[in-house]
């Protein structure tokens, strides 16, 4: 009987690790600028061959919500900056979120609303006052329907609202945005959403490639950084840079809000003066990212807290102004082909969006490495689980 508790234990155990394995996923930016990419039916088949769960807009595009209807995919939609001061208006919020989110709900799930995209890093003050107003009436609003519970509301902000950033120790945000932040982050609590981040060590590499390490920015082997007042070691940019989120956040009196990445990554071709911006680059800081996100890391000073991150993008965006880095941060081109190899995860696949259905199942699940056997291990673990107790069950009456 002894020897039969400790193979049950073990059997539990394995099958939590397996259940922890299977349940993280990393997201992925759907972004849209662009005038060449496939129907939006055509990326739900991509995104399926992907085992990709978690999927983020810039919209609430019906295209796409309409696409994705019973397919398990979990979808955070945007309302964008050109909505802030509508969205502070209750009727008007009650009917946006009754046309744009509720239909779907029955069949696509919604789970995340980010009112905004980096307000509080712009130059616009009225935007920066309607934020907030905006984001609690959108909340009010899915509360009146109880829907406030499904579904949370957050807005993302870019690195520039730090006012300093090293130490990670000793992040703050900057002095002038703590008028928005502090109310913000009492939301946040209230609510119990995220603080979410776009974070590119890229840009930091960028600004100053004679100075950042290349290493300690892709998460190849490097000697790291030491946070003199934790004796921390950070052996990479964007973990040191989430920790830094906490450690302002935490200046601001909160130690009970989540931050997440609503978008990293890096791109695969620059201009002349963007230094980095490759394939190989590229490949590497994804690559490496999604072992990290695999293995359910936390940040050195959050360790249980598996970092949570939307990976930007799913496509190349070829009508993005500005540098040429800017439309080239995508995984994939339009066609489906990739743009680079992502390293020790493997290859990407190439998907023939005509095919795709039809070999659908035979296509790994290169987001989690061999998921698909751990997956069947699984339920054959579970399954003789089940058995055992059945049998106990019957020993026992
Ligand atoms: C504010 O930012 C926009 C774009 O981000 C820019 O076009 C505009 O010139 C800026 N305005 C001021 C006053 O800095
Ligand atoms: C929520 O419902 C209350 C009571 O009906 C109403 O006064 C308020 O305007 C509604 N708020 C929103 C944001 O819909
Ligand atoms: C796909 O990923 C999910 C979790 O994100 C997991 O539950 C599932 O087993 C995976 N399936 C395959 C075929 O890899």
């Amino acid at each position: 009987m002894a020897t039969l508790f400790r193979a049950l234990v073990l059997l539990l155990t394995l099958s939590d690790l397996f259940v922890g394995m299977l349940s993280l996923g990393v997201g992925i930016n759907y972004g849209q600028i662009a005038n060449n990419l496939p129907s939006p039916s055509r990326v739900a088949l991509l995104l399926r061959s992907l085992n990709i769960s978690r999927v983020k807009l810039y919209d609430a595009d019906p295209n796409v919500l309409g696409a994705f209807s019973n397919t398990n995919v979990d979808f955070v939609i945007g309302l964008g900056n050109e909505y802030l001061l509508t969205m502070t208006d209750s009727s008007k919020a009650q009917t946006w979120i009754g046309q744009h989110v509720q239909p779907y709900l029955s069949q696509t799930k919604i789970t995340c609303i980010v009112v905004g995209n980096e307000i509080l890093s712009g130059n616009d003050t009225r935007l920066m006052s309607y934020l907030l107003p905006a984001m609690q009436t959108v909340h009010d609003a899915l509360g009146n329907l109880s829907l406030n519970n499904q579904v949370y509301v957050t807005t993302a902000h870019s690195l520039a609202i730090l006012g300093s950033s090293f130490p990670p120790s000793s992040g703050t945000f900057r002095e002038d945005l703590a008028q928005y932040i502090q109310p913000m982050l009492n939301f946040h609590s209230q609510a119990n959403s995220p603080f979410l981040i776009n974070a590119y060590p890229y840009f930091a590499y960028k600004d100053n490639p004679g100075q950042i390490s290349l290493a300690y920015a892709l998460f190849q082997p490097n000697p790291g950084m030491i946070d003199p007042n934790t004796n921390l070691k950070y052996d990479n940019m964007l973990y040191a840079q989430i920790d830094a989120v906490y450690a302002a956040i935490k200046a601001m009196g909160h130690t009970d809000v989540q931050v997440k990445i609503s978008e990293t990554g890096w791109p695969s071709k620059g201009d002349a003066n963007e230094a980095g911006a490759t394939p190989e680059n590229a490949g590497l800081y994804n690559g490496n990212l999604l072992q990290r996100i695999e293995a359910q890391q936390g940040t050195p000073a959050n360790p249980s807290v598996p970092v949570d991150i939307y990976v930007f993008a799913l496509f190349n965006e070829d009508l993005k102004p500005g540098p040429a880095s800017e439309r080239n941060y995508g995984l994939y081109y339009p066609d489906g082909t990739p743009v680079y190899n992502i390293g020790v995860q493997g290859y990407l696949p190439h998907i023939d969006y005509s095919s795709a259905k039809k070999n659908n199942h035979q296509v790994g699940g290169w987001w989690a490495g061999d998921v698909g056997g751990r997956g069947r291990r699984r339920r054959e673990i579970l399954e003789s689980l089940r058995v055992f107790f059945l049998f106990m069950g019957r020993s026992l009456r």
